[in-house]
């Protein structure tokens, strides 16, 4: 489906974004690996978190839909039903390389994951190295990527330093080693979203945290909540405070989203930017000791002037789902802004580094691909033209927020991909106008 973006005069008026996409996973895959149900409030109702439902319930779990929310009985830790077909995990990052961490840990059993074409591009040997040091057996399609088959072993716990900073991997090494025998060490090159942990505490999970060392005991039993709540996405809320930044004349509240200072990195880089942004963000922990609950708040966005900036390797984890829209906020500021230490945005739901790239030189920026990062010459406005989503989620959005501040408009070429993350993404900027 193809849309044309016209100008606004204005963004005006309260949001509510959608529930976060990476707690509604993990939230999904810890209840269907606890005894007791949970019942789940504002799960995400989005494909690749549907795609996460589908999963637990060919593995056993059973998700029914009540009034109130998401009642998920689990099956235990190491109950794991052996699927008959392969798991296929749609367009969700997250949930390829967080499974196969409870997988792993399957005596016996053996699962084949698959996805889409973007799925298929995605490397996989990030999490199959260290399941692999923990004793499973991981056998993938040109050694990293899916279709691939992973065959639980009785796992060892491990000390394993994180190639990169990324969540999904020490997550998936968290997971496994709750079935491990003997603690397992995650070190974190650069601290990453910290959601599993947060949940894992919630769980009566030992955790010890020391500087960037992160260690995991191993359990019997998880025991969440009755009742677990998911709060707004910050990545989601953060389309339409860039369009509130960028046009003249706007005023947006966006109504209790998640602050979690682990994902908080695109409001500092704006506020750097002079983005007149009032909230109140957790704030990072000196000691990085691991809180329990997700902070949530009221975020208050003017429209205002922007100024170039450099957005450092260590900011990159904490803001790496919204690296485009610092892209996008530099061409209407007036001179250089940098994105650095960024490779890993080669490696999402698209090239990013590529994507966003054509998208915004299509519009008229002037902005050039770096080997891992971008360097964008701001000219204080956007002309417009033509966006193409090439099934990238975020670049869809990314397209829509440019036609919204841009002279001429845009069209957006596939802008459903918006679903994956955001179904309601469209309906949702109209009422803002
Ligand atoms: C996610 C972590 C990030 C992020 C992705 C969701 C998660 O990926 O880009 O959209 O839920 O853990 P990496 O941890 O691989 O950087």
């Amino acid at each position: 489906m193809n849309v044309q973006i016209d100008p606004a005069e204005r963004i005006k008026g309260r949001l509510t974004a959608p529930a976060d996409k990476s707690i509604s996973h993990r939230v999904a895959i810890f209840a269907a690996m606890a005894d007791e149900p949970v019942l789940v409030t504002n799960y995400l109702e989005a494909e690749d978190t549907l795609s996460t439902l589908a999963a637990i319930e060919q593995l056993g779990a059973l998700v029914e839909r009540r009034a109130d929310g998401l009642m998920i009985r689990g099956v235990g830790l190491r109950n794991a039903q052996q699927p008959t077909q392969p798991i296929d995990v749609g367009n969700a990052g997250t949930l390829l390389r967080l499974l196969p961490g409870w997988l792993a840990g399957q005596d016996g059993s053996s699962f084949e994951l698959d996805g889409d074409a973007s799925i298929r591009r995605r490397p996989i040997d990030r999490i199959a190295e260290p399941l692999r040091l923990m004793g499973a057996e991981i056998e993938a399609t040109d050694a990293c990527f899916a279709p691939f088959t992973v065959t639980g072993s009785r796992l060892n716990g491990i000390e394993y330093v994180l190639p990169v900073a990324s969540a999904q991997v020490k997550s998936c090494v968290a997971i496994a080693a709750l079935i491990a025998e003997g603690p397992t060490t995650i070190t974190e090159p650069d601290p990453s979203r910290d959601h599993t942990e947060r949940l894992l505490a919630q769980a009566g999970v030992k955790l010890e945290r020391e500087g960037d060392r992160l260690t995991v005991f191993p359990t019997d039993e998880l025991t969440l909540p009755e009742q677990i709540k998911i709060p707004s996405d910050p990545s989601s809320a953060a389309f339409a405070i860039a369009a509130a930044v960028l046009v003249p004349g706007s005023r947006l509240l966006v109504e209790d989203c998640s602050v979690n200072w682990t994902r908080s990195g695109f409001i500092k880089i704006a506020q750097r930017m002079g983005a007149v942004i009032i909230t109140d963000l957790e704030q990072r922990p000196k000691d990085r000791s691991t809180a329990e609950s997700e902070p949530v708040s009221d975020i208050d966005v003017t429209a205002g002037p922007l100024k170039p900036t450099t957005v450092a390797a260590d900011e990159v984890p904490l803001a790496v789902d919204e690296l485009p829209l610092i892209a996008l906020m530099a061409c209407f500021a007036e001179g250089e802004t940098r994105i650095e230490g960024a490779a890993e945005l080669r490696l999402k739901e698209s090239d990013r580094i590529a994507a966003v790239v054509t998208a915004l030189s299509d519009l008229g920026a002037e902005v050039e691909a770096t080997e891992d990062g971008l360097i964008v010459n701001g000219h204080g406005s956007l002309r417009g033209g033509q966006v193409d989503a090439a099934g990238d989620h975020r670049i869809a959005m990314l397209g829509v927020v440019a036609g919204l501040a841009s002279q001429q408009g845009v069209e957006v070429l596939g802008v459903e991909a918006a679903s994956v993350s955001y179904p309601n993404f469209l309906d949702e900027i109209a009422a803002l106008r």
